[in-house]
């Protein structure tokens, strides 16, 4: 018994392995005002069109090493190991988003695959972009059994920027635990979502069986509501359940749950599965219910809301979707990123649960939702599971030189379903990226309709809600005029002045007029998105900025292409040229692209404009904002708003630079790469020639206006420090905009006023 068990378990987590990024849903209860959801243009399994998806599984292995899988023609199917190679392996590596192989297995060495061995004598030459190009006896002609299946195993480097195509619609297993729901009995069924309390199902064969309560315990409760994208687990009153259950059939396909309440799926738990007959399986108990306590995100009651605070020393950055992204925590004051080492679903379920979602779904590493740019705080991260935060759990202190941002561990958190993305559509659009965005409204006799949004005042971020909502990801852009899209089916318009922070979880929870008003109605005038699944993110290399500082007072005669560009302040117009000088507040600045998309301007190169004093195309009216200001946040040095020409000055080791200004070149700057624009060229300044003595803030604001897309806009803008004494400057505490505690940000911008008073 004991042993079958264990062996039950030991199948458990081999399954669990294929299924990281597993589905589950919960139900939208019938009779509920929940609009049913619209048929999304969903990708039909076409095989042939399909990009070929590659997986790793089998058991023991880890996430960059297992059986190689190829989904075929609707079919996952394994390699033949006969001929294969080193070359061989670094394809698959390379498609699976590492840099490169390690080295490969014969003979089944994480176990057998089942169905089609797809290929055999694969012949790679090793720069091949996919093993489809490879030399091959051709798809699914073999003479060998499965247990001849290849293996890879894959350098721990993920290949920056890279998008895991599989884990959007990975394989689930048909045979066991795929979904778990829950489901309200009648009388609370009217509530709203989320749905928090009920009896816990899963989904077997084609319908949904209950799992027996004798021996359940609250340890079981806590996994179940994690796996749902709640943080706690409630007590609940059986005897309320009871009676109502007990009239009903029940078909029990699992008894005897026994988790620890560390698991972050039921099928990690000890647990076994009912025999034939399973509607008296349970003699003498019940369905399992539970209850489960939302976070502060999810919540209705907003009473509630303001108890639970969420963790203030952990956050998650850069993620595309609510409930992932790097995991960065705070610590004297600095945000910092935790290294990868050791990282697992253990850790992230922690940091997911403090954070007010459920248990952790993946366990990322390598960098691959964005790299960090502050300090390195935490390695070898080693949570139980239940601790109240992630500093609570066992760790090694690090520093920069132990690790590098590229191995930035990220999470990606359980969620509740709310049914956000079911009052939310987009039409017309030429992908299902993109088109005008449409919001569900339903009128006083209950009637839905579909109805656009007014174009105008909507921008990125108001498309960022909309990205969001649509779990779509982010916003590459929000249009305004979308007559280049199909209207032969275009609603009314229904809502106006949509006004967001961006930060929202849907359009509802931002602010719009009370009553229509667009001044043009039409439908080429409604409102646009053009969603993505990756964005760039800049950030600017603040102790570049710190370092490099310096005055230089420029005589005027070197300074006409300057100014007919528009980099001095106004002053310099009434200047007696070119006699005299302007006095420029120097430095370099260093913009890194951390994100997960290329950096590009929004403009094609049609419209760049040439200046002929430079000598090159300006691909962006205004790529940044230098200001000076004073303790009030006013502008003392007349900002100017830079235009440059984005190109990859260079790259991190293994990335290859792709844009060039010279010779009208593409313009941007690539994942992984930076631009410089040295201290000594020109427009690299401020004109401070106006400025009196004392102490300011430096500020560089990035990509101001949201223009191009971005993953995160609260790291554009930079802040420093700055003393002028009239003859020198020197500039402290340098610093991303998100890079500090709020409180240590609010000591900061009293800097201006308190001159020996400096943050260390
Ligand atoms: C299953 O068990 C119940 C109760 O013991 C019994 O009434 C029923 O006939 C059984 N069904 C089958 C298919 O054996
Ligand atoms: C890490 O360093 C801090 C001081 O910065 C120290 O208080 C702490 O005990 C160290 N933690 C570990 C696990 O070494
Ligand atoms: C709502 O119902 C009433 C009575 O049935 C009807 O007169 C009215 O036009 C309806 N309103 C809408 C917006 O359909
Ligand atoms: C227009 O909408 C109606 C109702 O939603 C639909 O039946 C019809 O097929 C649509 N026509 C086009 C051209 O999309
Ligand atoms: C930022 O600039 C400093 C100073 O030049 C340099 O040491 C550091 O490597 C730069 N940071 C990054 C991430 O390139
Ligand atoms: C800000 O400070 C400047 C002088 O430093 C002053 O002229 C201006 O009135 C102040 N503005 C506000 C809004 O306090």
């Amino acid at each position: 018994m004991e042993k079958s068990r264990r062996q039950q378990r030991l199948a458990f987590i081999l399954l669990f392995g294929l299924w990281l990024p597993c589905c589950f849903t919960q139900t939208t209860p019938s009779n509920s005002a929940t609009p049913t959801p619209t048929p999304s243009p969903s990708p039909s399994p076409q095989p042939r069109t399909e990009k070929l998806k590659v997986r790793l599984a089998g058991y023991p292995r880890k996430h960059n090493e297992g059986r190689i899988e190829l989904f075929y023609k609707g079919e996952w199917g394994t390699i033949c190991d006969d001929d294969f190679s080193l070359a061989n392996a670094n394809v698959l590596c390379r498609q699976l988003g590492f840099v490169s192989a390690t080295g490969w297995t014969h003979s089944a060495k994480y176990g057998k695959g089942q169905g089609k061995i797809w290929l055999d004598n694969v012949l790679c030459g090793g720069g091949e972009k996919s093993i489809e190009l490879c030399k091959s006896r051709g798809w699914g002609n073999s003479d060998c059994t499965h247990d001849e299946d290849a293996g890879v195993v894959c350098k721990d480097e993920r290949i920056p920027g890279f998008v895991d195509s599989n884990v959007i619609d990975a394989h689930v297993d048909e045979n066991k635990i795929e979904e778990v729901r829950l489901r309200p009995v009648v009388a609370m069924a009217k509530k709203k979502l989320p749905i928090t309390e009920g009896v816990v199902e899963v989904k077997y064969k084609d319908g949904w069986a209950q799992i027996c309560d004798i021996g359940w315990t609250i340890k079981n409760t806590r996994v179940v509501c994690g796996m749902l994208g709640f943080p706690h687990e409630r007590k609940v009153n059986k005897n309320f359940y009871k009676l109502y259950l007990e009239r009903q059939k029940n078909y029990f396909h699992i008894h005897s749950v026994a988790c620890l309440g560390t698991e972050v799926h039921l099928a990690a738990c000890p647990l076994e599965f009912s025999k034939a007959n399973a509607t008296s399986a349970c003699t003498g108990g019940m369905p399992a219910v539970v209850s489960c306590m939302p976070g502060p995100l999810f919540m209705q009651n907003s009473g509630l809301k303001k108890k639970l605070k969420i963790s203030s020393n952990v956050r998650l950055k850069g993620g595309s979707r609510v409930g992932e992204g790097r995991v960065e925590v705070l610590k004297d004051n600095e945000w910092g990123t935790v290294c990868d080492d050791r990282w697992n679903l253990q850790s992230a379920s922690v940091v997911c649960r403090e954070l007010g979602f459920g248990s952790a779904k993946e366990a990322l590493t390598g960098g691959r939702l964005g790299q960090g740019m502050g300090p390195i705080y935490m390695n070898e991260v080693k949570c139980v599971g239940q601790e109240r935060s992630i500093w609570n759990c066992p760790f090694k202190n690090i520093t920069s030189e132990d690790c590098h941002h590229m191995e930035d561990a990220a999470v990606r958190c359980n969620i509740p379903y709310m049914g956000l993305e079911n009052t939310i559509r987009i039409t017309g659009g030429r992908t299902r990226y993109e088109g005008r965005v449409e919001v569900l409204s339903v009128d006083s006799n209950g009637t839905q309709s579909w109805g656009l949004i007014c174009g105008e005042s909507w921008t990125t971020k108001e498309a960022m809600v909309a990205c969001r909502q649509l779990g779509l990801g982010y916003a590459n852009q929000g249009l305004q005029e979308t007559w280049y899209w199909d209207s032969s089916n275009v609603t009314e318009m229904v809502m106006s002045g949509v006004k967001c922070t961006g930060s929202e979880m849907s359009l509802s929870q931002c602010q719009h007029h009370k009553t229509v008003s667009c001044q043009k109605a039409a439908a080429k005038f409604a409102a646009g998105v053009i969603c993505s699944e990756t964005a760039s993110d800049l950030v600017l290399n603040a102790s570049l900025v710190q370092q490099t500082v310096y005055i230089e007072d420029r005589p005027l005669h070197m300074l006409y292409c300057a100014a007919e560009e528009d980099c001095l302040s106004k002053s310099a117009a009434k200047a007696n040229w070119p006699y005299g000088h302007r006095r420029l507040l120097r430095f370099s600045s260093q913009i890194h692209n951390i994100g997960r998309a290329d950096f590009k301007p929004k403009a094609g190169r049609h419209s760049w404009v040439w200046h002929a004093c430079h000598g090159h195309y300006h691909s962006m009216d205004i790529f940044t904002h230098y200001d000076l200001l004073n303790a009030n946040g006013t502008k003392v040095a007349e900002g100017h708003k830079a235009s440059f020409c984005l190109e990859d000055t260079d790259c991190q080791e293994g990335v290859s630079k792709r844009y060039e200004c010279a010779n009208f070149g593409d313009q941007g700057i690539t994942v992984g790469c930076w631009d410089l624009y040295r201290h000594d060229i020109d427009c690299q300044w401020i004109d401070i020639t106006d400025v009196k003595p004392g102490n300011y803030i430096l500020q560089i604001v990035i990509n101001p206006n949201y223009e191009v897309a971005e993953s995160d806009f609260t790291n554009n803008a930079m802040k420093c420090n700055c003393k002028y004494d009239g003859h020198r400057i020197w500039l402290h505490n340098c610093h991303i905009g998100d890079a500090f505690s709020e409180e240590a940000e609010r000591r900061f911008e009293k800097y201006p006023g308190q001159l020996n008073n400096r943050i260390s």
